[in-house]
């Protein structure tokens, strides 16, 4: 079974969309795939797929976690919380192929279990300086965050390494990028792709920022669904095989490196 994490500490980024459209895209392709909502403050996946079912659309067997209770909340804040690592062993012996879990943004304890469960990360971010600055802050920021997501990384990778657990894939997945080129898009991208080395990340180009999927979604639908008429567009045919795609590169295919230009 593959544990793909799908976060960042930037909020806003695509995390829940990655996870929806893989997660319906992998059971379309019959495989076995589950999912898991971190996200205590919107729980958009959780809601998503709750959309899904009441239409009967297939959909990953899905579980929400719930709060911690107070107790375990106000001890002093263990790095991870053990309360992922029975439901991924657990998902194992039943022969999932594909865990799927969905983070908030922050360093919250479950939320770094996620990391160090994980096979494979993917970071959505988008053509912005916000978004680029949540993954590794400004050199000499004034008000630098308190940690990078790419220093949790590291942590992660040491902790994992310490514990005998092989190596990660961590993957920057650029989102909502449009279609036309723009100077702030090429900024963004060439500094991405000269940090993935030294971070240790690779940077792949995938999603378009398509209407389609927030139009879909709004009725718990998605591009890999069929349409009333049977007709797919050209931008549901392309965002198939977007999705498609970074579903293979979680299942183990070689990454391919972000072109450079759009
Ligand atoms: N490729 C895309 N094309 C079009 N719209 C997109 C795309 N990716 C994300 N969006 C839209 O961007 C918004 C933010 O996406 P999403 O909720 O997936 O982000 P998130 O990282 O999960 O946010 P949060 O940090 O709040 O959990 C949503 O309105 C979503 O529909
Ligand atoms: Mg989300």
């Amino acid at each position: 079974m593959r544990v793909v994490t799908i976060s960042g500490f930037k909020g806003g980024t695509g995390k829940t969309t990655v996870a929806a459209l893989m997660g319906v895209a992998a059971v379309k392709d019959g495989l076995r795939v589950a999912s898991l909502d971190l996200d205590r403050n919107t729980r958009n996946l959780s809601s998503f797929l709750t959309l899904r079912r009441a239409s009967r659309l297939q959909s990953p067997d899905h579980v929400m976690l719930m709060d911690m209770d107070e107790d375990a909340r106000t001890n002093a804040k263990p790095k991870h919380s053990g309360r992922l690592e029975p439901l991924v062993r657990m998902a194992k012996m039943d022969g999932y192929d594909l865990l799927i879990i969905d983070t908030s943004s922050g360093n919250l304890s479950d939320v770094y279990e996620a990391h160090l469960l994980a096979d494979v990360i993917l970071t959505p971010m988008n053509e912005s300086p916000a978004d680029m600055h949540g993954l590794f802050a400004p050199l000499g920021a004034a008000a630098a965050p308190r940690i990078n997501y790419r220093e949790m990384i590291d942590t992660v990778r040491f902790d994992r390494k310490r514990a005998g657990l092989p190596e990660q894939g961590w993957h920057v997945v650029m989102n909502r990028v449009s279609s036309l080129p723009s100077k702030i898009g090429g900024v963004i991208n060439d500094r991405v792709a000269a940090m993935a080395t030294e971070a240790g990340f690779e940077a792949v180009w995938r999603l378009r920022d398509r209407v389609v999927h927030r139009a879909l979604a709004l009725e718990g639908r998605t591009v890999f669904d069929t349409p009333s008429d049977g007709r797919l567009t050209m931008s549901e045919l392309s965002g198939r095989s977007e999705v498609r795609a970074l579903l293979a590169l979680v299942q183990g295919a070689q990454a391919q490196h972000m072109p450079r230009a759009a």
